[in-house]
């Protein structure tokens, strides 16, 4: 199992903010967005993560990330998406990363309090992709269920109700998603829509659904940035943590002090 965290994107619902950074850069209390997708799937036991930018912020991710993990068995690569086409694209720009392996994909600006290392280790085949009830489904991708709990249908942005549950940004995929994704058509608004790809799996009968109840922030407009910090403060999810992470930005926090003091001084 190899993770990618696809942390490009235009953020234009942050500017002035996403102006002079990356939305994935921003602070949820005491550390950068980005940590909490690395954590997830750092937690799940991947050792092996493509982080996949925008080329104007591509130099502040090298500087916060480029050696971060160098010590700690992780192997951070990374990728510059030119223009954002849509989700898929990760899996396309990550073809000679992912080799023959499957991957799991994570949005950089998604926040979860459940921790799916079970669901990534035990992944065997076809896809797992995890649904949350919302008060706002039609702003999201939609999964209905049958009777039995079943994934029936999945529709992006209905314009009619089908169902309150929405899939998050987590997504297991084998290793057929790299050539489902290159054969995808864009969608009317222009874009690559990671819909295609559930329902490629769905319609073989592949692909399964979890419904979590944990917290899920995705932090992209200043409201739910802001919620994002409280409930990570008020939840205590710092505490969920891998330790290579806490070890590795506590380390990278030392060499900063350091460094800061010898140019004083
Ligand atoms: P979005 O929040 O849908 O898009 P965005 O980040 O550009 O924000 P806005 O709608 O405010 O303009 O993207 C979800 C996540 O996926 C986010 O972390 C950015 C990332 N992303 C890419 O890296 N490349 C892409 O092509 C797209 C569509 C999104």
């Amino acid at each position: 199992m190899k993770g990618i965290v696809l942390a490009g994107g235009n953020a234009t619902r942050l500017y002035p903010l996403t102006a002079t950074t990356s939305k994935q850069l921003l602070p949820v209390y005491d550390r950068q967005m980005i940590f909490y997708p690395l954590n997830t799937l750092i937690k799940a036991g991947i050792k092996e993560i493509l982080v996949i930018v925008a080329p104007d912020h591509s130099g502040q991710f090298l500087n916060l990330l480029g050696s971060l993990f160098k010590n700690h068995g992780i192997q951070l690569l990374f990728e510059v998406q030119k223009v954002p086409a849509g989700l898929p694209e990760a899996f396309v720009l990550g073809e000679n990363f992912l080799d023959d392996d499957n991957v799991t994909l994570i949005l950089g600006d998604n926040i979860f309090e459940d921790d799916f290392t079970p669901d990534i280790k035990n992944f065997q085949s076809g896809g797992k992709v995890f649904a949350t009830k919302v008060p706002d489904p039609e702003r999201s991708g939609v999964v209905k269920f049958d009777d039995k709990g079943k994934a029936i249908q999945i529709v992006e942005k209905p314009k009619k109700w089908i169902s309150d549950f929405v899939l998050t940004g987590l997504y297991v995929y084998d290793n057929r998603v790299v050539q489902a994704a290159k054969d995808l058509k864009p969608s009317g608004r222009g874009e690559y829509e990671i819909v295609d790809l559930h329902n490629f799996y769905l319609e073989k009968n592949e692909l399964a659904v979890k419904v979590f109840d944990g917290e899920w922030l995705d932090a992209g407009t200043f409201d739910s940035l802001l919620e994002a910090g409280q409930v990570v403060k008020e939840k205590k999810l710092f505490e969920n943590f891998d330790p290579i992470i806490n070890k590795a930005i506590q380390e990278f926090n030392e060499q900063l002090k350091k460094i800061s003091k010898k140019i004083l001084s």
